[in-house]
């Protein structure tokens, strides 16, 4: 077909694969991060790696072995101000020029995620 997803543009499982790796690498030392992640991280990069998968066009891999994400409400265990949607977007910034993906899909990319974690924010600042 003419028409490739953004998953494959990118380069595929390789590329989400080390996005997810830089990622995980910059929040796992993020101070603001750090406290409300589990340690090991394993089972939470390969969970991320099976969403943004097909968040951008591949195949299902998330909804194969976890049902509808319903992303909100998982994350409402966690307390979500904010300033740490802030760091996880400074995160996922630097892992995307990190792995070097190119414009215009570093963009799209990074702007769809920007929604969705506005989107996470559960708790106020002050709460804190
Ligand atoms: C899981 C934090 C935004 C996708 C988690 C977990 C935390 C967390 C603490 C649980 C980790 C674990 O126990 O393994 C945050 C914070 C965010 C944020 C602070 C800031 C806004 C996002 C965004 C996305 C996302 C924007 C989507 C692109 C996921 C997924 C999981 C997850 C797919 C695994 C859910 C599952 O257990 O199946 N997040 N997150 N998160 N997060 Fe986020």
């Amino acid at each position: 077909s003419q028409t490739n997803s953004v998953y494959e543009s990118i380069g595929g499982h390789d590329t989400i694969q080390k996005l997810v790796h830089a990622f995980y690498s910059k929040v796992k030392n993020h101070p603001e991060l750090q406290p409300i992640f589990p340690d090991d991280l394993t089972e939470t990069a390969r969970k991320q790696t099976q969403f943004l998968t097909q968040l951008f066009g591949g195949p299902p891999l998330y909804n194969e072995e976890h049902g509808h994400p319903r992303l909100r409400m998982r994350h409402l265990p966690f307390e979500i101000t904010p300033i740490r949607r802030d760091a996880w977007l400074f995160c996922m910034k630097h892992a995307l020029d990190e792995v070097n993906i190119m414009e215009p899909y570093r963009s799209f990319i990074f702007e769809r995620l920007t929604k969705t974690a506005h989107h996470m924010v559960n708790t106020a600042e002050n709460k804190k």
